[in-house]
């Protein structure tokens, strides 16, 4: 029987990953401190089934190891500190959680309990370059761009930090163990269950408390956004490929790059609200554009997306509709 671990199992990625890569055939464990990730009805139910275990646990000190049992044919590495916000207000726990947790499952790991280590990076780990240089020859980009952070002082850039040494520990460590490894950087990745806080769902929540005016940061900075089920499809893929061990591979929708004000324009046509728009300066050390280069991962695992970014933001909104009534979230905001 197959072993499977993800870290950052209850987290936004982490649980559509656990769904994905889950059969009866294997034994799947979840890791998480649930900091982020929230035990709903449905990660509940996830994880009565009898060869799913999960194990509630903050990986920044070592108490998890006695926890792990003895081996693991697949390690997916999703734990971390993510969310703009967070960057901002919580530069130092951004630093310490990703780099400590990272550092404490590769300590674990040797060539007798671990078949492949999956470790997931940004497309953070590059913004710096695409915004000293904003040259059109970098975008879309490829794997092998120059990583860089432009202003150490901002503190935007704690999660680009703990993401690129996050790669540099993954290689030299299991290198010199001998375990086999892949690292993805996952670009903007969105779905259903991500919480309020990133650009898509926050959208979704104005227009359904009517926001008028209709603020939007940074309207003309371009991304690329990739539809969950796609990433995770790919993940599992990179996962089970010889052909992407030692590699690094980018996640994401090259063909969707599209201005921040066209994705709101999306939502506002499939709701039928149109407010006036209030277009304001992106947050400091935010990339004016961003698209990967997905040629490396289509040729090594035969990898596309699937989902248009227009079919996804109807199933995305429609999702988001359903939780913010079940929520009484309106309630909530009026009493706030
Ligand atoms: N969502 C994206 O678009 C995106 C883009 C680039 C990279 N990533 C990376 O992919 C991974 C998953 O991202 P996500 O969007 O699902 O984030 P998420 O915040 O939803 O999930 C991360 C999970 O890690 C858990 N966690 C945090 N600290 C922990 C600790 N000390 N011990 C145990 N668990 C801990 C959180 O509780 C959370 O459930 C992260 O490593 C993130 O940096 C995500």
């Amino acid at each position: 029987m197959k072993k499977k671990l993800i870290t950052g199992g209850a987290g936004f990625i982490g649980f559509h990953l656990a769904k994905c890569i889950y059969d009866i055939d294997s034994e799947l464990t979840l890791i998480d401190n649930l900091s982020r990730g929230s035990i709903d009805d449905e990660f509940q139910e996830f994880t009565q089934k009898p060869n799913v275990n999960f194990i509630n646990t903050d990986m920044t000190n070592t108490n998890f190891f006695d926890e792990l049992g003895d081996y693991y044919d697949e390690i997916y590495h999703l734990a971390a500190i993510n969310g703009t916000k967070n960057f901002y207000l919580y530069p130092e726990n951004v630093l310490k959680v990703n780099i400590l947790s990272l550092m404490n499952i590769l300590e674990w790991i040797n060539k007798d309990n671990c078949g492949k280590f999956l470790f997931t990076s940004s497309s953070e780990v590059y913004a710096g370059t695409i915004d000293e240089y904003m040259n059109q020859e970098y975008i879309p980009t490829k794997e092998d761009i120059p990583l860089s952070i432009n202003d150490i002082f901002n503190p935007r850039f704690s999660y680009a930090g703990s993401k690129i040494i996050g790669e540099l520990l993954t290689i030299n460590i299991l290198k010199s163990k001998n375990v086999k490894f892949s690292i993805v950087r996952y670009h903007n990745i969105y779905g259903h269950r991500m919480g309020y806080d990133h650009v898509i769902p926050e959208f979704c929540k104005r227009i359904f408390i009517k926001t008028n005016p209709f603020p939007i940061f940074g309207g003309y900075e371009t991304r690329a956004f990739c539809h969950v089920f796609d990433a995770v499809s790919a993940t599992k893929l990179v996962m089970e490929s010889d052909k992407t061990n030692g590699e690094i591979l980018h996640i994401g929708n090259s063909s969707e790059e599209v201005e921040i004000i066209e994705v709101a324009k999306q939502l506002f046509d499939i709701s039928g609200f149109n407010p006036n728009l209030d277009i304001q300066e992106a947050p400091s050390g935010s990339v004016k554009r961003r698209c990967p280069n997905t040629n490396k991962i289509e040729k090594l695992i035969e990898y596309k997306p699937k989902i248009s970014l227009k079919d996804g933001l109807v199933d995305v909104y429609s999702w988001y509709l359903k939780d913010f009534l079940n929520k009484d979230m309106l309630n909530k905001e009026n009493d706030k």
